[in-house]
């Protein structure tokens, strides 16, 4: 008999969680103004709101912790986080930041003004907001195939290089600081780019004399599936994916608390050190000294340690099987969502679930919520709410996919978790006819407003 597959580790700790009925969670989730994330952890039995920061370290990460050097200036821990970067992605300047956004605020202050053009796959919402709050604009140039869940594209995250090559094209290069390539692209699915993609936007990048950056947050899930799908790749290593993957980028941020697998952390990297030094006065005065800019010598210690076991075949085929073990009962049970699936969640097609909820009414919000009512489990909106309202014309940004999110956590639940997660879908999938209406805003903030909106049940 052929031996079934089982994870890569075994676990020494445990947390307690807790089950609820449904009354308390419909009481729960009215006082909460319909916003999961105003939901106490302690109100929910699964939760699927996000990857970031919620994995499991490792006990190599734990005994790294007991190492840290706490100096405010030239830390040892620094330097081990710096040579990490170096000998993973192969970048000569860094700077520590307390997380992606910060990295973001800081290399953005240096990059973007005014009037720029910041083309890439579908940017993440705080990506998003940081170059629409300095009054420049992300233009979407990922390949259509990403906006129908159905079609089998091995590489959803993929840039369409006509799309890209008209924006540059048709606009100077002093209006386009970088091209943003999100490695897994988060917004259309946890979907991969391609190295063949990446190759091809870095020689158009080239040809306009633009640079790339990489928003790196789960760039090991991205080279596990170059590895696995395309087939030049299927002998090397992840390490030596990643190296190869990053010679194309200029610059890197990056949000540690997803491929670093710890709980708080991030990163720039650069190629150049007139940008660095630029962005060492950015980041001094909003994250912290240059050696640790935002974290504790402990973090980046257990930082260091993370990127070496998520860049591990072992650890990353563990993780991406349990998001495949969900997929494939939703599948079976024509549920439609993001395939293949992607690397760190699956992305429910909401507009096919409740195709009965008017997109005025919010999709996706409405598929969580019911979620959560059902069994406690909380996933997270991608669709209406957290695409924000246009910034010229306040009006609503209609997603041509409104997704419900169910993210895992690394190394943290297990397949019996992800039954629970099934079942309760089916559930919900079961009696969606006779879910008709959603919600309306009470309340909501000018720019990312998902997070802090107030609705109604209409
Ligand atoms: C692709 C991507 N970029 C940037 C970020 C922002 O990172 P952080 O949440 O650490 O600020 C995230 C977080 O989810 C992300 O998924």
């Amino acid at each position: 008999m052929k031996l079934p597959f089982a994870e890569s580790y075994k676990i020494k700790m445990v947390e307690s969680i807790k089950r609820s009925t449904r009354e308390e969670r419909e009481e729960w989730i009215k006082k909460a103004n319909y916003n999961l994330f105003n939901l106490k952890s302690e109100q929910v039995f699964i939760d699927l709101l996000t990857d970031s920061g919620t994995g499991a370290m490792s006990d190599k990460q734990w005994s790294a912790m007991m190492l840290g050097d706490e100096s405010y200036a030239g830390a040892s821990s620094y330097y081990l986080f710096k040579n990490t970067i170096k000998k993973l992605l192969g970048f000569d300047y860094f700077l520590p930041t307390h997380q992606g956004r910060a990295a973001e605020n800081v290399l953005f202050s240096v990059l973007v003004k005014e009037g720029d053009l910041i083309p890439g796959n579908s940017h993440f919402d705080t990506t998003k907001g940081h170059i629409e709050f300095r009054k420049a604009s992300a233009i979407d140039c990922t390949i259509d195939e990403a906006f129908d869940t159905e079609i089998d594209h091995p590489f959803k995250g993929n840039i369409d290089l006509n799309k890209l090559e008209s924006v540059l094209k048709n606009n100077p290069a002093s209006k386009i600081p970088f091209i943003c390539v999100t490695v897994t692209c988060n917004s259309s699915g946890g979907q991969p780019v391609s190295m063949q993609n990446i190759k091809d936007v870095y020689n158009l990048a080239q040809k306009y004399g633009v640079k790339i950056l990489f928003d790196s947050a789960r760039f090991a899930e991205n080279a596990y599936f170059i590895k696995v799908r395309e087939s030049e790749f299927k002998n090397h290593s992840i390490k030596e994916i990643v190296k190869e993957m990053f010679k194309y980028a200029n610059y890197a941020t990056m949000s540690s608390k997803k491929d670093g697998i710890v709980n708080m952390g991030g990163f720039i990297a650069f190629d150049n050190e007139e940008i660095f030094k630029k962005a060492t006065v950015f980041n001094i005065m909003f994250e912290g000294y240059i050696t640790y800019g935002g974290m504790s010598g402990r973090d980046m210690n257990a930082v260091a340690q993370g990127l070496n076991e998520s860049t591990e075949f072992d650890y990353l085929e563990s993780r991406i099987k349990q998001v495949e073990y969900l997929g494939n009962q939703l599948e079976n049970y024509g549920i439609h969502f993001q395939k293949p699936v992607g690397g760190h969640g699956i992305y429910i097609n909401a507009n096919h679930f409740l195709s009965k909820v008017p997109k005025e009414q919010y999709i996706a919000q409405t598929l969580a919520i019911e979620l959560y009512i059902e069994a406690g489990i909380r996933g997270v909106e991608i669709g209406t709410l957290l695409a924000d309202r246009d910034p010229v014309t306040r009006k609503n940004r209609f997603p041509v996919i409104e997704y419900l999110r169910l993210a895992i956590p690394r190394r943290v639940y297990t397949n019996n978790h992800m039954d629970v997660v099934a079942a309760g879908l089916m559930n919900v999938f079961d009696r969606r006819d006779k879910i008709m209406t959603g919600y309306k805003i009470l309340k909501e903030a000018d720019i990312m407003r998902h997070f802090t909106v107030e609705l109604e049940k209409i």
